[in-house]
């Protein structure tokens, strides 16, 4: 039997270091509690092809949102300040040459003492990758149908929804897997207090007399840079209305359309919820105009909110995939 090496990128970045893919490893047991406190981010790199550039899509709020997330895990965010964070993300995807989409994942993770020890016995690791992606923005026929899961959205009583922890999506994949099993395409998550929450892995909107509402961010959400920028674009792009609110789930049913928003679902149509079809179609006009919109923007076609992108400066620069260096002092 011939043995087929897993595809991956050539470097990886580690603890302020780029490194070959192959050198970045750890000890087996640091993957026990490691884990268990550890926290990330999902950012998006889109390609310009005019320009021959790739821009990520606000990496500084995913940086700010990964040192909040540090933060509340009592990590040591000051042994990686952002800017060294933002230059080893640029520099990650240069190295890695690629032509094309990303996704990006920081993951920040201690290792070292008790499972319940005190705090400055951990020591605060921080990776990233970078590897190929494909976007579904484009595809017009891209929906999903959507069912109300028996799982409860987590609370801030038990675990933090706001920040984007590894721990909290034990809580997404069981609401995943059941709605899988329950045929659907995926679910929806109501918080304790019986209101929307959001998807698995994503904020949910919806419109209604052209009007769009969302759960406000004390409706157990995390805190969404794409709800974020969805808004945004609404508001002062379209100069449609966004109500930030509790959203009861026969809202949702009688709702004119509805789509997931998040870096990995971008602005995703919601076809139906709960075998409610949702009254104006996916995409719906609200939908088509702020996924079209979101997509010119990602990808610096349409150039509102230029602060939104970072070009990660492959213009003119030779790619860096041929360098040989194992380990790369930062
Ligand atoms: C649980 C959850 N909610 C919402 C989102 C959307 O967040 P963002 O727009 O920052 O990617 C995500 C995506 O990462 C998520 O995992």
């Amino acid at each position: 039997m011939t043995h087929v090496a897993p595809e991956h990128p050539a470097y990886l970045w580690h603890n302020h270091h780029l490194l070959n893919w192959e050198d970045a490893t750890g000890h087996l047991t640091d993957n026990w509690w490691a884990s268990v406190g550890a926290v990330f981010e999902g950012i998006r790199g889109y390609l310009n092809e005019a320009e021959g550039e790739t821009y990520i899509f606000r990496l500084d709020a995913h940086l700010a949102r990964l040192s909040n997330s540090m933060r509340l895990m009592r990590m040591d965010c000051d042994s990686f300040p952002q800017d060294e964070l933002r230059q080893a993300t640029c520099e990650l995807v240069r190295a890695n040459g690629v032509a094309g989409d990303v996704y990006i994942m920081p993951l920040a993770y201690a290792t070292g003492g008790r499972s319940f020890g005190a705090v400055g016995e951990r020591v605060t690791n921080l990776f990233i990758t970078s590897r190929p992606t494909t976007s579904t923005l484009g595809q017009e026929d891209h929906s999903l149908r959507a069912g109300f899961s028996s799982w409860t959205r987590i609370g801030d009583r038990s675990m933090p929804p706001r920040v984007k922890a590894i721990a909290n999506y034990r809580n997404s994949q069981l609401a995943s897997h059941e709605a899988a099993l329950n045929g659907y395409d995926t679910a929806l998550l109501l918080n304790h207090e019986g209101k929307v929450a959001e998807g698995p892995g994503s904020c949910v909107f919806f419109a209604r007399d052209g009007r769009l509402f969302t759960p406000d961010l004390t409706s157990g959400i995390l805190e969404s840079i794409t709800r974020d920028s969805v808004i945004q674009i609404a508001r002062h792009v379209l100069g449609i209305a966004v109500e930030e609110r509790p959203v009861d789930r026969t809202e949702a049913y009688l709702a004119d359309e509805a789509f997931f928003c998040g870096t990995a679902a971008e602005v995703t149509p919601i076809s139906s919820i709960d075998h409610y079809d949702l009254k104006a179609g996916a995409p719906g006009p609200i939908t088509r105009e702020l996924r079209q919109l979101y997509h010119g923007l990602v990808r610096g076609v349409n150039h509102h909110f230029p602060e939104w992108r970072a070009p990660v400066g492959l213009t003119g620069q030779p790619l860096a995939a041929t360098r040989t260096a194992t380990r790369v002092p930062w």
